[in-house]
């Protein structure tokens, strides 16, 4: 039985069905950041201290929310972020939220760790997908990922920088998450409220890290290991000569994920990158890191017109991506509030998330005086 959307009126009301749907380790997993979750709450923070200064008097009785991201056309100025384990709060789930992109005529990026292979997704949900690449210690195991996102033909290679280790996320650790789930009776108590939580588990198996089968040796991953198993199989030796080799290897668009400072962005301008991708992983790595969209000015001056940015952590609401096109941003990233629309009702789920913040964005223009995305001017931000 999934959740009833007609009471979800934003993206908190997903979080709120998600939250009674799923154990708490896995909403947890989903919702948390790390350490003292400074970060994650600075996000919100940041998005909501900026305040608009609205035209009026400008025909919006028409408005059109279509716009080019990584020069390619697409309806909404969003993209899917990756999110690992969308699998865990619903069968399918990452092929449920490639599905809701398609529909609303977005790319997708599929994690490296979702929890349905590359080729699966691409084959059921299709659409524009991207790849986002966790450089591993076992680069021949890396270059093959890289081989098969190209082979199941996604259109960008999306780099996270930003996971040289686990960040702290103390949620995990307290509720022993593992991936496998690990089964201790806390957990089994947990599932006994969840019935169709449960339900979903018997019957469609436990979900696991499909692209990575063959990496991680059964039995490693631990309750410190966990964000995630994977975690501990990045490279933190990652570094800007590979993002150069990584850029002669891929045909396609290649783009650097969790940029935060403007001269990192110059320094991947030199590896030839097509575009930045500001990024704190939505709080879940450095506690106390600067909100991307309190970066985004900084950076924007220093990279001009010379690549597309993409920006993303903490974006609930449709205003967040105009706030974020007015500072210089071409799209956000979604993360959490497809997965919580998924984790609350699978692919309509998913769908309510995207259309909640399409109609959001388009009374926000509105309301500023914008018809189209070329009118989102930076004068509307106040100062
Ligand atoms: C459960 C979860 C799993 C994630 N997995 C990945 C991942 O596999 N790769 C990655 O680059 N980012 C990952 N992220 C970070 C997102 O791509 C994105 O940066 C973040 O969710 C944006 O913040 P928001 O959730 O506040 O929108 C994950 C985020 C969450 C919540």
């Amino acid at each position: 039985m999934a959740a009833d959307l007609t009471r979800a009126y934003n993206i908190e009301d997903l979080r709120g069905l998600a939250r009674r749907r799923l154990p708490r380790m896995v909403f947890d997993f989903y919702d948390g950041g790390a350490e003292d979750e400074v970060t994650l709450r600075g996000n919100r923070a940041a998005f909501e201290n900026l305040r608009l200064a609205p035209k009026v008097l400008r025909d919006v009785s028409k408005v059109d929310t279509g716009c080019e991201i990584l020069g390619s056309p697409a309806k909404l100025p969003m993209v899917i972020a990756p999110t690992g384990g969308a699998g865990f709060s619903w069968p399918g789930g990452d092929i449920a939220i490639a599905r809701a992109a398609k529909a609303f005529g977005i790319p997708c990026t599929l994690s490296t760790s979702t929890t349905a292979t590359v080729e699966r997704i691409a084959e059921q949900a299709g659409g524009r997908l991207w790849f986002q690449l966790y450089v591993l210690h076992d680069r021949a195991f890396t270059a093959k990922l890289v081989a098969r996102a190209a082979a199941a033909g996604c259109e960008a290679l999306v780099v996270t920088a930003d996971l040289a280790t686990g960040g702290k996320r103390e949620r995990d650790f307290r509720n022993r998450f593992a991936v496998p789930f690990r089964l201790g009776p806390a957990h089994v108590l947990q599932a006994c409220t969840k019935l169709h939580w449960s339900w979903n588990i018997l019957a469609h198996g436990v979900p696991a890290f499909e692209n990575l089968r063959g990496l991680v040796p059964p039995g490693r991953a631990s309750a410190s290991a966990i964000a995630t198993s994977v975690g501990r199989e990045i490279d933190a030796a990652l570094n800007f000569e590979d993002v150069a080799r990584l850029r002669d290897a891929w045909k396609g668009k290649l783009l650097v994920k969790g940029v935060a400072r403007a001269d990192d962005a110059e320094r991947l301008l030199r590896t030839g990158v097509d575009g930045l991708w500001l990024s704190n992983h939505g709080g879940r790595q450095l506690d106390g890191a600067i909100a991307p969209i309190d970066a985004l000015p900084s950076i924007a001056a220093a990279v001009g017109a010379r690549v597309p940015i993409l920006l993303d952590s903490g974006v609930r609401r449709g205003s967040d991506a105009l706030k974020a096109r007015a500072l210089g941003a071409q799209a956000v990233a979604i993360g959490r509030a497809t997965l919580f629309g998924a984790a609350a009702a699978g692919e309509a789920g998913a769908r309510r998330a995207l259309e909640i913040l399409a109609d959001e964005l388009v009374r926000t223009m509105q309301l500023c005086g914008a018809a189209s995305i070329a009118d989102i001017s930076p004068d509307l931000i106040a100062r």
